[in-house]
């Protein structure tokens, strides 16, 4: 592939929209004191999206998040989360003050299933179909929206509510695996964001008054692309296409707030939070440190292997490091409990900003 060549086509889309995204950074300084994330006290939480916040959905019979030693943090046995512990969902639930809302596949129709909200995200998902079968984004809303045709779900519920939508890439991995190259991937970043701002659009329809959607992390620093170098250099042309994406929503969010008139939007910033901790090796404090931020605590023996994988027998063909509290990335793709503990500390700073 032309690497030179797509890096200049990713220059020219941003030359193009220079303008437009600095009106934006101006349109979000003026605004600045006038919002807050809650100007109300939320009750309940819904997520949709992927791993990055999955909490459980995915199938016991097919999931790694499901399997040892996922889960051996938090909480202490494998139990959904595609981590060694807590996830994004968990540490937003936190800060809103409500407790991790029940995974959409675990509900078990009683009364207590919708107390903290729902979560609707599928790990392996995105906007598009990507290489698993689990529910798109769309379904995920569908799950949402047939909760408040049944009344499951009354508008004070609804309007009282967060939402927390993650897109992290799978539609990119998609279309990488079916494509084979990253040629026209431009056009294909522009009609993913598209497909994001639709499904963000439908949650405010549905009644939602905040909410919370990832900025793309940057991929070319997961040890999935890092292991190339040994885990010592993040590929730059897969964060400029990050970039792209990223510079996309800020866009569409910006105008889906001018739309709506107040700040329902938020965008969460993963690659700034994610760079700031790979590049302090730890959080702010100073109170948590990465050796080698890019290294994941587990992973398969060799490339035919992940973290989790065992053979016929049985026998375990991973190997996971003796701290998790110690790596920043969990597996080849997923951030650890202390890794998102930095991350949302990251954020934190820029939420009260907000
Ligand atoms: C999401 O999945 C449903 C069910 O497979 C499908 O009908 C729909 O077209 C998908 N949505 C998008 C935007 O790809
Ligand atoms: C909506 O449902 C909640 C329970 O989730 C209940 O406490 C509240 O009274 C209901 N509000 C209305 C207007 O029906
Ligand atoms: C693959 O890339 C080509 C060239 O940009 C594009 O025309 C085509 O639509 C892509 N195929 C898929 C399946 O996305
Ligand atoms: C960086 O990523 C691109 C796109 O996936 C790939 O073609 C390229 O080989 C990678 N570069 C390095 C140095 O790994
Ligand atoms: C913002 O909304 C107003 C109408 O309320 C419209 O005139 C203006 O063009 C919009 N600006 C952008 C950047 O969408
Ligand atoms: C599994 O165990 C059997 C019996 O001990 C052995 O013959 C076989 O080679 C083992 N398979 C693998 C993949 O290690």
């Amino acid at each position: 592939m032309d690497t030179q060549k797509l890096l200049f086509t990713v220059l020219c889309f941003f030359l193009l929209f220079l303008l437009s995204g600095e009106q934006v950074v101006q349109a979000r300084l003026a605004h600045h004191h006038h919002h807050r994330l809650f100007d109300f006290r939320p009750s309940k939480l819904f997520v949709f999206g992927d791993s990055y916040a999955d909490t459980g959905n995915n199938k016991k019979s097919e999931a790694n998040s499901w399997k040892y030693p996922y889960g051996i943090t938090f909480p202490g046995k494998p139990a959904g989360r595609y981590s060694d512990g807590r996830v994004l969902t968990d540490f937003l639930a936190k800060f809103i003050g409500l407790k991790s809302p029940i995974p959409y596949r675990l509900r078990e129709d009683g009364v207590n299933d919708l107390k903290y909200g729902m979560n609707f995200a599928f790990g392996g998902t995105g906007v598009f179909k990507t290489l698993v079968s689990y529910p798109n984004m769309t379904t995920q809303i569908d799950f949402f929206q047939e909760l408040i045709k049944t009344n499951a779900l009354n508008t004070t519920d609804v309007e009282s509510s967060v939402a927390l939508v993650t897109l992290s890439g799978n539609d990119y991995s998609a279309y990488e695996v079916r494509n084979g190259t990253t040629q026209g991937f431009p056009s294909f970043i522009t009609s993913v964001v598209k497909q994001l701002k639709v499904n963000l659009k439908r949650i405010h329809g549905l009644g939602v008054k905040k909410i919370a959607v990832t900025a793309l992390q940057p991929l070319g620093c997961l040890p999935r692309s890092t292991i190339k170098s040994s885990f010592q250099q993040c590929n730059g042309t897969e964060n400029s296409l990050v970039s792209f994406h990223n510079l996309l929503l800020q866009q569409a969010v910006a105008k889906l707030n001018n739309d709506t008139k107040v700040s329902t939007f938020v965008i969460l910033n993963l690659y700034d939070s994610f760079m700031f901790v790979l590049k302090n090796k730890g959080d702010q404090t100073g109170s948590t440190k990465f050796e080698n931020p890019l290294k994941p605590c587990c992973g398969g023996i060799s490339s035919e292997y992940y973290c989790g994988s065992v053979d016929v027998n049985g026998t375990k063909k991973y190997t996971v490091c003796d701290d998790p509290e110690s790596a920043f990335f969990w597996d080849s793709v997923h951030p650890t409990q202390e890794g998102w503990s930095a991350v949302y500390s990251a954020l934190q700073t820029t939420l009260e900003q907000l």
